[in-house]
């Protein structure tokens, strides 16, 4: 608990390489419970997330060694297969425990997730795939009791590519008899991150970063050593602070092929950007410009993940976007935060009109979630005078010492620790 202070005015600039990606290492540390053998990742993100993460794996009694940006895990020594309920309060992603104990020992209890700030996010589409592929589910006051004591490779037909289904999917499948196809898969570079882990420990699976993906069930997983690949959201946030400071950034380990969207807009709003293999050069405009629409979609359109962050940086340009969140229902808590700095937006159900203004002014606003929250920071450093933003304990869940990086690189970001 506590509050970033910020003195606004700062201009964003420099060289900085991208972490690790939460959003591909989380899955990856559930998928270490099918390896029967040891497994070494570097490049870990050192956030909330990753650490909720090995409390989890150490509960269920696999040996973790954590030091800097490399983990080791050894899950030989699992002994449970149940997941408290206030692990998966804390993180959502625990649900994806759920495919990996099923996929290693047939049977996992676990807590429902719950909704959080930005939608109900039901599991519906996990449990239903589960199902098909013969696993017995129970839910007693919010518990979910599942066991299955055959897994079959089936056909799953997904309503709609959900990042999260398709992996648990996957977790669950690359040691169940037969052949599992997933159609309407995910596409998102996370997916590819964790196939090319699970082949690694000798899966077949084949297809990732298409709609359909194939998986031959086999009966052993071996260890595996890997390189979380970059963080694409981190990258796209510091982005979009040098973006909105009138800065230049040299962005080490970012790779245009997995921004395609992001940088597109960002070039649209008038950034000039320069690509090489594994870096990303951005110029920020004298003004920036908007008079277009944006929509957030499933991989690879404009990610949702980078909608708050971008609605801050259009909140100074010149000029009015409309902005369209079709991936979940309730993703413009930021938007209100923002008018309290001087934005003008509006919305409109899933709809957001953001009517730039010449600047923001310092305020005190709330973090609802992790990617609002570091919109707040960004709209703060380009804002005039102080801010405080409440709520850090969302944004240092996704985002490696971030008061540390924007001061390196010119801001003046503060982390005011609060007792609980
Ligand atoms: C992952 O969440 C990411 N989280 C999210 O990032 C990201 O925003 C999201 O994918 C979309 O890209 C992690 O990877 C840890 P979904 P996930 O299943 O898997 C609905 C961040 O800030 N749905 O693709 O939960 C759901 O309600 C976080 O890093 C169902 O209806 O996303 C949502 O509206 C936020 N039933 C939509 O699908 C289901 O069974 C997309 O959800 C599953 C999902």
């Amino acid at each position: 608990m506590g509050y970033y202070l910020v003195e606004g005015g700062g201009r964003i600039a420099g060289e900085f390489t991208v972490h690790g990606s939460k959003n591909a290492v989380l899955p990856i540390l559930a998928a270490t419970i099918l390896a029967q053998d040891e497994v070494v990742l570097e490049n870990c993100p050192q956030i909330a997330d990753v650490q909720t993460s090995l409390e989890i794996l150490t509960a269920l009694g696999c040996q973790v060694v954590q030091e800097g940006q490399s983990i080791v895990i050894d899950s030989r020594t699992l002994e449970h297969t149940q997941i408290q309920e206030d692990m998966v309060c804390k993180m959502r992603s625990s649900i994806l425990y759920l495919g990996a104990l099923l996929g290693r020992c047939k049977q996992a209890t676990l807590g429902h997730p719950g909704g959080c700030e930005i939608g109900r996010r039901p599991i519906d589409m996990h449990l239903r795939a589960f199902e098909k592929m013969g696993v017995q589910i129970r839910e007693t006051d919010g518990i979910l009791h599942c066991e299955a004591p055959l897994l079959l490779g089936y056909h799953i037909y997904l309503e709609y590519p959900s990042v999260g289904a398709t992996e648990n999917i996957l977790l669950l499948s690359v040691k169940a008899e037969g052949t599992t196809v997933i159609h309407n898969a995910a596409r998102e570079p996370e997916i590819i991150a964790l196939v090319r882990f699970l082949r690694a420990c000798g899966a077949e699976i084949y297809g990732e970063g298409t709609p359909t993906i194939m998986i031959e069930g086999v009966r052993k997983l071996h260890g595996a050593y890997m390189t979380i690949p970059f963080d694409r959201i981190e990258a796209g946030t510091f982005l979009c602070a040098a973006a909105m400071t009138g800065g230049k950034l040299y962005l080490k380990g970012a790779e245009r092929q997995y921004m395609e969207r992001t940088l597109e807009v960002l070039e649209q709003v008038g950034c000039g950007l320069r690509c090489e293999e594994e870096a990303v050069y951005l110029q920020a405009p004298t003004r920036l410009l908007s008079d277009f629409s944006l929509e957030t979609g499933p991989y690879p359109a404009f990610p949702t993940d980078m909608q708050p962050l971008m609605m801050s940086l259009l909140t100074l340009a010149k000029g009015t976007c409309m902005m369209s969140e079709t991936v979940f229902e309730n993703r413009f808590h930021h938007a209100a935060q923002l008018c309290h700095m001087g934005a003008n937006i509006q919305i409109h159900g899933r709809s957001a009109a953001v009517f730039g203004v010449e600047r923001l002014h310092g305020a005190v606003v709330h973090a609802t979630d992790l990617r609002a929250g570091a919109a707040l920071l960004l709209a703060a450093i380009a804002a005039e005078g102080e801010s405080r933003i409440y709520g850090s304990q969302y944004i240092a869940r996704g985002y490696e010492k971030i008061e540390d990086a924007l001061t390196f690189l010119g801001g003046h970001v503060r982390l005011i620790e609060q007792k609980e």
